[in-house]
């Protein structure tokens, strides 16, 4: 641990901002009770952090009812709710090769159990999916369009209000994965035509595991495929409909929510443009450099404009869990290889044979130090094991 080099912020963040440690700290020795529903003043108090959290989420994705902000535990849990309550059988689903686990899988779930069909849009040679591909997918009964906004793998932002724009146009609901982009990039989900957004919490909104959510847009109705307490009318035998009962189930987790209320502070006082500048200029400072080493390929666009800090790479003819092992046994450097649960996206670009990619995430608190002991490490992995 001591002089880690930490990498695999497309995993999870950390450390954490100071701040974000600091305050989980106070609010659950001060206010470690059950949130609104038991009516005394530390419960109220709890609860507030709670709306005030739905609030600030909702301002960030520009939304305009906080009601509408659900929290689950993480964007795999988010967005399970959505597919599996947007989606009919005999419905159609237009998705893209991009899509991690958290998507393929519920999707795949529903074609083997509701009769749901899906359709997967590749990505072109640098990373992107291109709309007009989507044009030609839609059938008559095509319910929903999934797209990741940045792939965990390959880092390229995807034209999501272009694609937005053609779902407005057909009437098709259009799901975002924000996983990699939520407390990166600016999301406005007016002006990008999203629907519903899936983001989790210990990311880049350098919150903890354990808590992620949904924004869900007015007069759009995800049926609820859970039920449970809620605190509130419970005399009623069937589960709420309104928002954001609707789809929260049982205690809330209130220290994950106070810990993503912090995070989230931190990342809009820092500013979203500073530090995903920061994060790119790590970037191409580490694509440079990994381009002068022989034997050494990246897996990225050339140009980095639509891009987050995350890149792929892979030493020619050596698998990637191995150059990982090295890094973290001989170099104290840690990232990680393998698929990223983004199979698919190995599948097309061929580095499923070397069982996936090394993958480098950078976060705020990560320094060009970090990117020169990197570069100067995978050079000498690469001359040794490649000669
Ligand atoms: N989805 C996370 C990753 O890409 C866990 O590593």
């Amino acid at each position: 641990m001591e002089n880690l080099i930490y990498l695999d912020n497309g995993a999870t963040s950390f450390p954490k901002p100071e701040e974000v440690y600091t305050f989980m700290d106070k609010f659950y020795r001060q206010n470690g009770v059950s949130p609104g529903r038991s009516g005394y003043d530390l419960s109220i108090e709890t609860g507030n952090i709670v709306e005030d959290t739905r609030k600030a989420m909702t301002r960030y994705f520009n939304g305009t009812d906080p009601r509408r902000l659900i929290f689950s535990l993480n964007s795999t849990d988010a967005l399970n709710l959505a597919i599996s309550g947007l989606l009919n059988p005999g419905d159609h689903v237009i998705t893209t090769t991009v899509e991690h686990n958290a998507v393929l899988r519920p999707l795949h779930h529903m074609s083997l159990y509701q009769d749901v069909k899906v359709d997967y849009i590749p990505f072109d040679g640098k990373g992107f999916v291109d709309p007009d591909d989507f044009i030609s997918g839609f059938q008559s009964n095509t319910r929903l369009v999934v797209v990741n906004h940045a792939s965990n793998v390959t880092g390229a932002v995807q034209p999501i209000k272009e694609i937005g724009k053609i779902c407005r146009e057909k009437g098709v609901t259009f799901l975002v994965d924000a996983s990699q982009t939520a407390g990166k990039l600016p999301i406005d989900i007016e002006e990008m035509n999203v629907d519903v957004i899936a983001f989790t919490g210990h990311k880049s909104l350098l919150g903890p595991t354990g808590i992620g959510g949904l924004y869900v847009k007015e007069n759009l109705t995800i049926k609820h495929t859970r039920a449970g307490g809620t605190g509130v009318k419970s005399a009623q035998r069937h589960h709420l409909e309104e928002y954001p009962y609707r789809l929260e189930y049982g205690t809330l987790n209130i220290i994950g929510i106070a810990g993503l209320y912090a995070g989230l502070n931190f990342v809009l006082k820092k500013g979203l443009e500073n530090i995903h500048g920061h994060e790119m200029d790590l970037t191409c400072k580490l694509k440079d450099g990994l381009s002068r080493i022989d034997n050494v390929v990246t897996y990225c666009a050339d140009d980095l404009t639509n891009h987050i800090g995350v890149l792929s790479f892979n030493i020619k003819g050596f698998e990637a869990v191995n150059t990982g092992t090295i890094l973290d046994g001989e170099y104290n450097i840690a990232c990680r290889t393998g698929l990223h649960c983004a199979p698919m996206v190995h599948e097309q670009l061929g580095t499923d044979k070397l069982h996936g990619t090394v993958r480098i995430g950078f976060g705020p608190f990560n320094t060009m130090a970090h990117v020169d002991k990197a570069i100067d490490a995978i050079k000498e992995i690469a001359s040794i094991y490649t000669k």
